[in-house]
């Protein structure tokens, strides 16, 4: 893809080499070792190119180098180079570098191949995805949804970078937990089902978890209560049943494994539904009750080689004071495995299975002390591929009335907000009197509610914390996810316009004619498209391609407000503009898919 920026890197390393040599000094620079920079102002030029790094090796100030360097190159048409301080900055010639860049979007498509925005710069590797990965006893949260569209879009952007992905969802299907929503079941359950109770079935499973909590809570009050006379008794009965549950379950006791797998066939059921429905996809699912066992052979054989020991208790630990880090305990006292136990075994597996040159865990903040455990372990272990692990950790996603909490069954479900932002989207549609023209206005919100909910959660960079407020995600105007819909959809509508000329697909308007500010602002956005996903993918963080949509929509509202297009009298500039407006298109519908917002030609 056309990078206007290289040519002048290739320019300035030639004319720092010709300094370097008339100096006698035996080193040269490479062209990736010239940083270019967006100037602060579009007055200064449009490449800004920092000479402080050569000043050492030159012994020469920087601004010198830089009047120095502005005198040697060789420029042409109107191109305009200057020393400012220590930067040199290059004016581009904008009607040849408009042609240069949409003829790049436009010689891509023309087999409908989209490659623009493909940098290629993971060619050849191979990339694990781990996300989502939720636990069989309560149905997909808010917090679900940060780390679903993280990881897919993640995914999304790393493929686009040409590494071979493949994406992987553990499902913790075994381990206290779902022994504590079976216990509830046990007892309040009374062979009910989601069909005879109407309920979606992950939802029917969470329930009971919170029936098992109220039923705790309930206990610990009598507990404290009791507590002034009583010394013996301060472990709440409901626990361990719980407990006893989980024995009998790895003891293998069938009465118990039978509830086990009809509970785990409910819940895993409901949440690929709510996968469907916001996008999501697996390559492989793991299954904790699958994996365990190995993990603990793993702990096992880390026993004898001494690397673990056995607690007087019978518990097996690991000392990792040398790393200065905590004890941590790795199997319980009566032999049953922790949430640690399975995930030796999963990594194991999952590395003889597709032997990965990085594999990422997207899973939230509150478990870095696990993963920064795990990934030293299995190194210890013998394992050398755990230096590819990696954890990229997100922050909390809370609503603005407060926490989420699964315990006190406050908890917001996915599938519940986006059932509420859907019904939002349309209340919108049926005010504006859109219904008839948008076609299916259900499918449509839906779509709206998707584009909100994505865009908004992708938007903040994954560490930090953050707020997610449905109303303002929504919101037609401002920096969101259905603004940027609304844009696509008013391209789509002036291509529509357009008719006859729109369906010219033979890109071959003159775009040396776009110069104007605005129209070449917006083709210098596209041209930065490939390095938003390139960076988006180095540094794990789809924020960045968030933020460039972000730019690309104000690029884009200034050209439509400034550039009569259909309307323009000179016909050459304006097949010229329709299609700067088709380019924006398909890098739009690009970034849509790479940030999982879907794409709408009407609204
Ligand atoms: N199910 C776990 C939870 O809800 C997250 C699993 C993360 N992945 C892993 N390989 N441990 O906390």
């Amino acid at each position: 893809m056309y990078d206007y920026r290289e040519p002048w890197k290739e320019k300035i390393a030639s004319v720092i080499n010709a300094l370097l040599l008339e100096n006698g000094i035996n080193e040269s620079v490479k062209n990736e070792q010239i940083t270019a920079e967006n100037p602060p102002n579009p007055e200064m030029g449009d490449i800004g190119f920092p000479m402080f790094s050569f000043a050492k090796t030159l012994r020469k100030g920087p601004a010198q180098i830089a009047q120095i360097a502005a005198q040697r190159l060789s420029k042409s048409g109107n191109e305009k180079i200057e020393a400012q301080g220590p930067y040199l900055n290059i004016r581009l010639d904008r009607g040849q570098t408009s042609k240069m860049i949409l003829n790049d979007v436009f010689a891509k498509n023309k087999n409908d191949g989209f490659i623009f925005g493909r940098p290629g710069t993971m060619t050849g590797k191979k990339v694990m995805v781990e996300f989502s990965s939720p636990n069989t006893n309560k149905p997909l949260h808010l917090g679900h949804l940060r780390n679903d569209v993280l990881g897919e879009s993640i995914s999304r952007i790393i493929e686009a970078c040409g590494a071979k992905v493949r994406k992987v969802c553990i499902i913790n299907d075994r381990g206290i937990h779902i022994c504590k929503s079976m216990l509830a079941y046990k007892e309040h359950g009374q062979g009910k089902t989601p069909e005879s109770e109407g309920k979606k079935s992950d939802r029917f499973v969470g329930d009971f978890y919170v029936l098992f909590n109220n039923d705790l809570k309930k206990e610990e009050e009598l507990i404290k209560a009791k507590k002034e006379n009583d010394t013996e008794e301060n472990q709440a009965p409901s626990i361990k049943k719980a407990q006893g549950l989980l024995r009998k379950w790895e003891a293998g006791d069938s009465e118990t494994v039978e509830l086990w797998k009809k509970m785990n066939g409910w819940a895993i059921e409901g949440m690929k539904k709510t996968y469907e429905r916001t996008g999501i996809s697996f390559d492989k699912y793991d299954f904790e009750s699958e994996t365990y066992m190995l993990g603990r052979e793993e702990v096992l054989k880390g026993l004898e080689k001494g690397i673990f020991f056995r607690q007087q208790d019978g518990s097996v630990a690991v000392d990792l004071s040398e790393e200065k880090l905590d004890k941590k305990i790795l199997l319980r006292s009566d032999g049953t495995s922790i949430y640690i136990t399975q995930d030796f075994g999963t990594a194991i597996n999952r590395h003889k299975d597709w032997p990965f040159d990085k594999l990422i865990y997207v899973v939230g903040s509150e478990q870095q002390y696990h993963f920064k455990v795990l990934f030293i372990l299995l190194e210890k272990l013998g394992y050398t591929w755990a230096r590819d692990l990696h954890h990229l950790s997100y922050g909390m996603v809370n609503l603005p009335e407060g926490k989420m909490k699964s315990r006190e069954g406050t908890v917001v479900d996915a599938d519940d907000l986006i059932d509420s932002l859907r019904d939002m989207a349309l209340e919108e549609i049926r005010e504006k009197g859109r219904e008839e023209d948008v076609g299916n206005p259900l499918l449509v919100a839906e779509k709206i509610a998707l584009g909100a909910l994505h865009y908004f959660l992708l938007q903040t960079s994954p560490l930090k914390d953050m707020l997610f407020d449905p109303k303002e995600s929504l919101s037609f105007t401002g920096n969101t996810g259905p603004y940027l819909q609304y844009m696509g959809a008013r391209i789509s509508s002036m291509l529509r316009k357009a008719g006859k000329d729109a369906d010219n697909k033979n890109f071959d308007a003159d775009y040396s004619l776009l110069i104007t500010d605005a129209e070449w602002s917006l083709v210098k956005t596209l041209a930065e498209y490939n390095q938003a996903v390139s960076e988006a993918a180095q540094n794990m963080d789809p924020s960045q391609i968030a933020g460039y949509l972000y730019e690309l929509s104000k690029a884009f509202s200034r050209f439509y407000h400034e550039c009569p297009i259909l309307n323009c009298d000179d016909k050459e500039l304006s097949r010229a503009r329709l299609d700067l407006g088709r380019a924006v298109m398909y890098i739009l519908k690009d970034a849509f898919h790479l940030a999982c917002i879907p794409f709408l030609d009407v609204m």
